[in-house]
């Protein structure tokens, strides 16, 4: 029995190797290298191509080798096997931390002291302390969870939003349609945490960026496909935010021509704010497989069905 591994170009070496150090009885067979169908009992994969997860008779779970599944969407013969999502607290950690620049950033005006120096300018700017800038996340997930809370822990004044009731310690939690405008038009900053299906698809629209707090800004890490980019461009067109930084899109890499990568108030990254390591992310996986096969339940599994 086999590991089919797939990291699409990210470093397939790095994950063969920390796999075959954790679990030495299940040899790695990169996709591509020559395999016997019948002998592949796990794959563990990203960006897979559709039509092929269906090859394998004996393949008991499928491991998207990142925190999300939807990439499996386009794949009408995916096997009826559970799809086990990654769920990396270090990718957690770091996409706070990337949430965090961007909260600093626009709360302590770095970018206006950017433009300062290169004019020789001294001049501090007056603000306010961190417990009165508001910061609100949507999509209180276990990533969004874990954004809040490390916000949190500076002194920011924290809610969040989502679609299901939940609790965060120290964060004010709305939920519901009802009260999403509630919770917009208080923050200062609102981060884009939530995961795509097809109900979050373009749920950041032009009514929910209308309803946001004049001058404020947004931060988006978790899908482009949650935002209608036109409501957004148009948000900041008029003036009604202050400016965005952006690290996932629709469509990536962002097309050379989308206005995005030229408008003055937005801050493109490409898809940076949480990588996966190798070196933390197969020990999660590997404490998966040996759930798996003791019998024991596995989380998070992804919805194909889409919730
Ligand atoms: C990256 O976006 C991931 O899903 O891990």
């Amino acid at each position: 029995m086999a590991i089919l591994l797939n990291n699409n170009g990210y470093d397939n070496e790095s994950w063969r190797q920390e796999l075959t150090r954790r679990l030495p009885e299940l040899p790695v067979r990169v996709f591509g290298e020559l395999v016997h169908p019948a002998d592949i009992r796990y794959a563990m994969v990203w960006n897979h191509p559709a039509g092929d997860l269906c090859r394998y008779p004996n393949l008991r779970a499928i491991f998207s080798l990142g925190a999300g599944g939807e990439h499996f969407m386009g794949d009408d013969s995916l096997p009826e096997v559970p799809i086990v999502l990654l769920a990396d607290p270090a990718v957690a950690r770091d996409m706070a931390a990337h949430a965090l620049y961007w909260v600093a950033t626009f709360h302590r005006r770095y970018e206006d002291y950017r433009r300062q120096q290169s004019q020789k300018i001294w001049d501090r700017k007056k603000i306010g302390p961190a417990e009165n800038f508001r910061v609100g996340i949507v999509g209180l997930g276990r990533i969004g969870t874990e954004v809040a809370r490390r916000i949190s822990d500076f002194g920011y004044d924290v809610s969040g939003w989502d679609r299901a009731e939940r609790q965060v310690e120290n964060v004010e939690c709305y939920c519901g349609p009802q009260s999403l405008t509630d919770f917009l038009e208080i923050n200062d900053v609102i981060i884009n945490c939530l995961s795509l299906s097809p109900k979050t698809k373009h749920l950041l629209s032009y009514r929910v960026f209308s309803s946001m707090k004049p001058g404020s800004y947004f931060v988006s890490i978790s899908r482009g496909a949650v935002v209608d980019d036109e409501a957004l461009l148009d948000a900041l067109d008029r003036g009604h935010l202050a400016g965005a930084a952006l690290d996932v899109f629709a469509h990536e890499p962002l097309p050379r021509d989308h206005p995005y990568w030229s408008h003055s108030k937005v801050n493109v990254t490409p898809h940076m704010s949480g990588a996966t390591f190798a070196s933390s992310a197969a020990a999660v996986v590997a404490e998966n497989v040996r759930k798996l096969e003791r019998g024991d339940p596995v989380q998070p599994l992804f919805d194909r069905h889409g919730a």
